[in-house]
């Protein structure tokens, strides 16, 4: 049976669907234009509402450390152009929040009043609004795949130390090949790859191989947050 209310949602793994858009900082072709660099696209709801002015101003004094982790930031709403640019303007100018001020949004927010981009990556979700998109945030990586998705509902803003440790996480993960526990952040032990033999596995349980097990299929070892940031970071 068609619903008219489902929209194809991309998946982790997925190739990130491409499309053309008006930004506040001019025409991006998506992701082609981000080739080399991971990319957070996020959706909010509307602009001049109160959850989403706390969010842009966050994200938008946080740029400077994702860029540090060469990540991009593009945001997204279904309002056009000129409301866009009122509504950062009036951010910069008027809008003191947490010891932020002067705010100055520099990436990209798309317009979407056609839905066009919304609906390609399933950020209108009927149930919350079939007006507004919900918070979506895609973590894209330098090849242009999904590797995270992340929803929050219109009533809820995000958690940008979450957002930040999911970009470093998965940074991690790839440059040392590893998996990682838990709440896990850098300096915590990470897991490594299953024992793949009866002999690997006998080994590590009697503690032949530098790692620690709490069974043959859950070992640990350390990566010294130095380690990793300097891996990540370059520091
Ligand atoms: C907000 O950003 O404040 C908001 C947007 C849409 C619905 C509810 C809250």
């Amino acid at each position: 049976m068609c619903d008219e209310h489902a929209f194809p949602m991309p998946r982790i793994g997925d190739k990130a669907p491409e499309f053309k858009a008006i930004t506040t900082q001019g025409e991006i072709n998506f992701p082609n234009d981000y080739k080399g660099s991971w990319v957070i696209l996020f959706s909010h709801p509307a602009d001049f509402t109160p959850v989403c002015t706390s969010e842009f101003m966050t994200f938008a004094t946080m740029e400077k450390q994702f860029n540090e982790a060469n990540c991009k930031l593009v945001g997204l709403s279904v309002d056009g152009l000129y409301s866009h640019i009122a509504w950062l303007r009036t951010i910069k100018e008027k809008i003191e929040y947490k010891g932020m001020k002067n705010v100055e949004v520099t990436f990209p927010l798309i317009e979407d009043i056609t839905m066009e981009v919304a609906k390609l990556y399933g950020m209108l979700q009927p149930g919350e609004s079939s007006t507004k998109a919900v918070r979506a945030v895609f973590f894209i990586d330098p090849k242009g795949i999904i590797r995270t998705i992340i929803y929050y509902p219109l009533s809820l803003g995000r958690n940008f130390d979450e957002l930040y440790r999911v970009l470093i996480g998965l940074q991690t993960a790839d440059a040392f090949s590893v998996a990682l526990p838990a709440d896990w952040r850098p300096g915590d032990d990470v897991i490594v790859p299953p024992a793949g033999s009866c002999g690997a596995a006998k080994d590590r349980m009697e503690g032949k191989e530098d790692m620690k097990c709490y069974d043959w299929f859950f070992c640990t070892k350390p990566i010294p947050k130095e380690t990793v940031l300097k891996k990540i970071l370059n520091k």
